[in-house]
């Protein structure tokens, strides 16, 4: 491993604040589209609106975030894909796949199908993995190569902070449909953005972090449409959902103060924007993240975590 490795993105970051930002650990030797010379800036980079920077920290923060998730739902899916994994021979997407901790489990439970996870940003691991196991990194707007009905399943876990309205259409209800064979599956997981109660703190943070996603033509009340979107699509049928709701921060419990903790962190990760947004220094931002901590343990709020999946028509 090249000991000077840094994310192009990284890079970009260092510029533009001076956090503490750290390489993924899950460091890799190359990436896909290497970064120019000139500027140490790639093009798939330089395309990337996503918001959150990748770096170690957020790579930990989305591993922790998988765990906690798989703890809560006790398992990585909900769609009737069981039968067909073990089986083998099933070929599953993950869109949007960050460092691929879904992936890399279920490529170990169903070591007879295949899986593939795509992400704009390599953090996941390119050669310590199942051999079942491909990652690619590719932004999924600039067109999914994959023939027509190609995967039996598809999977896609908190991509509406990357996904506009228009992308939501274009790229998940058709694209994604396009290469899910008749009979595949697509499954899609994301989380209430308010909690049950939140304090003052937390309002303001909710406040920049809609305005910062709005900026870039996200809306996340869109989540709330995600039924409507799959139930409404004349090449799906047979729409479920289901919910998990838990308790946020430490008078929760182990689990609660896990999930406090990855909220507060993905503040964290963004202190080098979010800290001029609201005109405070690195330190008085820390306090203010503490303090939000705090907060979280006076009001208890709760949260649901959904997953709602549907199947390609077969004609
Ligand atoms: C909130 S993270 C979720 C990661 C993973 N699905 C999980 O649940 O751990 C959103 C991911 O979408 C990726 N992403 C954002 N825009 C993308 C794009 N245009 N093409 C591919 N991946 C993208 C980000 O790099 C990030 O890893």
């Amino acid at each position: 491993m090249g000991n000077n490795y840094s994310h192009p993105n990284e890079r970009k970051q260092k510029k533009s604040c001076s956090s503490n930002s750290s390489r993924p650990s899950s460091a890799h030797q190359f990436f896909i589209n290497d970064p120019s010379p000139a500027t140490g800036i790639s093009k798939m980079d330089e395309d990337n609106k996503y918001f959150l920077p990748a770096i170690r920290e957020e790579v930990d923060r989305l591993q922790s975030l998988h765990f906690l998730l798989h703890h809560i739902w006790q398992s990585n899916f909900s769609s009737a894909m069981e039968e067909k994994l073990q089986r083998g021979g099933a070929k599953v997407l993950d869109v949007g796949c960050g460092p691929g901790t879904w992936v890399l489990e279920m490529a170990t439970n169903y070591p007879l199908s295949s899986f593939t996870g795509i992400d704009i940003s390599a953090t996941f691991p390119i050669e310590i993995k199942p051999q079942n196991a491909t990652f690619i990194q590719a932004n999924i707007f600039d067109g999914l190569t994959y023939p027509d009905s190609h995967f039996d399943f598809i999977y896609l876990r908190h991509l509406a902070v990357a996904l506009t309205d228009e992308q939501w259409q274009k790229t998940v209800m058709i694209e994604l449909v396009r290469i899910l064979k008749p009979g595949g599956m697509i499954e899609i997981m994301e989380s209430d953005v308010h909690w049950s109660k939140e304090g003052p703190i937390l309002q303001n943070f909710m406040r920049i972090y809609i305005e910062d996603l709005g900026s870039r033509g996200i809306d996340l009340s869109t989540v709330k449409e995600i039924p409507e979107l799959l139930r409404h699509n004349n090449r799906l049928v047979d729409f479920h959902q289901d919910m998990r709701q838990y308790s946020i921060g430490k008078w929760a419990g182990r689990v609660g103060e896990l999930a406090a903790d990855n909220a507060v962190q993905m503040f964290r990760i963004l202190k080098c924007r979010y800290a001029a947004t609201l005109r405070c220094s690195n330190d008085e931002y820390e306090i203010l993240l503490s303090k939000l901590l705090n907060e979280i343990d006076e009001f208890q709020p709760h949260t649901n975590s959904y997953r709602f999946w549907a199947t390609k028509i077969i004609l």
